[in-house]
């Protein structure tokens, strides 16, 4: 059966009314990768929650599909985010479906490519500044007092509930929830929307919670280490964040399931990143492989005990940030004249070295 986008879907359990616009780029419904070589060399059971495959490259349209069908169900002409890259890309494409403008505003020079080249695709208006997402989100809180644009940053409480369709599907797939999720964490609305949605599920179908793992880049760690941090730095800018929005919310969902916040360094998540890539054949962009470079380092820590059956969230494609594949691919392509016997020749080379 066709597959109705998730305000459709999961309309039960979603703010929908009989005024809501059913808005559907059909987000959802990502596959859930069983991961058989990582599972072998790590000792767990491995899936991942592959988010890049929805319309935009994301998780962020889960979220989105719900805050700009309510922006509109209330008469709002206007959306705005402050973002990262992929909040932006997503509020731009669902704007465009509900005939909304939609006005963003960025850190300048840290948007991976892919990202930008979205929003200004789908038509947003955008706003590049000489600050950091911290300074763009209290930017855009603060006008949202003056104007009635609607804010679409997950601070908006329907991005929680959109988002939060992700741990039903994992439970559905499963059959029930898994013993440990590990997750990216930059704004913390992720992680949020996932023990919100695991909890529901457990309420109205018993499927059980699992442990909430979630992992920060160790320069933008400010829940890990509990203070704000003012010039955040990772390679993964996507949750290059240093005053996380729902704070208190992450350090609620772990500590309630029993899991933790930590970190992982820019080094451990661009191995994470390779990794993935080369056991697997799965391509998320650098924020996405903290959750897997998190992983790693809990079950060598023993925090994730051998034999767990692992759910890792992967955020976002890795074809978003074209750059810091290349930048950090070992292999580059070699350059050769267009002549097949000098390419054969090296090629069968290579095969045979
Ligand atoms: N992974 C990716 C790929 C992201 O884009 C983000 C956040 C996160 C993880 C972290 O999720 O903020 O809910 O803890 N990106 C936001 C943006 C900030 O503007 O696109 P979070």
């Amino acid at each position: 059966m066709l597959w109705r986008g998730l305000l459709e879907e999961y309309k039960a359990y979603l703010p929908v009314n009989e005024k809501t616009p059913m808005l559907s780029l059909q987000e959802g419904n990502t596959p859930l990768l069983p991961m058989k070589h990582l599972s072998e060399k790590l000792g767990v059971e491995l899936f991942v929650k592959y988010d890049g495959a929805n319309p935009t490259g994301s998780f962020k349209d889960r979220g989105m599909v719900m805050a700009v069908a309510k922006a509109k169900e209330s008469g709002s002409e206007a959306i705005m985010c402050a973002s990262t890259g992929n909040t932006s890309a997503a509020a731009a494409a669902y704007a465009a479906q509900a005939k909304m403008r939609c006005l963003v505003v960025i850190p300048d020079g840290k948007i991976a490519m892919g990202k930008l080249a979205q929003a200004v695709v789908y038509g947003a208006e955008i706003v590049s500044i000489e600050g950091n997402f911290d300074n763009a989100l209290q930017m855009v809180r603060n006008l949202e007092k003056q104007t009635p644009i609607s804010l679409v940053n997950s601070v908006n409480p329907y991005r929680i509930e959109g988002q939060k369709t992700s741990a039903f599907e994992i439970c559905d797939a499963l059959g029930s929830a898994p013993d440990i999720l590990t997750i990216p964490v930059g704004n913390a609305g992720n992680i949020t929307a996932y023990w919100k949605g695991f909890k529901e599920y457990h309420e109205a179908k018993k499927t059980g919670l699992p442990q909430m793992r979630g992992f920060e880049a160790e320069g933008s760690a400010a829940i890990v280490r509990n203070e704000i941090i003012d010039q955040p730095e990772t390679v993964a800018t996507a949750i290059r964040i240093g005053n996380p929005a729902s704070w208190d919310k992450a350090v609620n969902a772990a500590d309630e399931s029993h899991g933790k916040i930590d970190m992982v360094t820019d080094e451990e998540i661009i191995e994470a990143y390779k990794l993935l890539a080369r056991e697997e054949g799965v391509f998320a962009e650098p924020a996405s492989a903290a959750s897997i470079a998190g992983l790693i380092k809990q079950i060598e820590s023993g925090e994730i005990k051998k034999g767990s059956r692992v759910v890792s969230v992967l955020t976002g494609n890795g074809l978003k940030d074209p750059n810091t594949a290349i930048d950090t691919a070992l292999i580059q392509p070699t350059k050769l004249p267009n002549e097949e016997q000098v390419v054969f020749d090296h090629l069968l080379g290579r095969v045979k070295a």
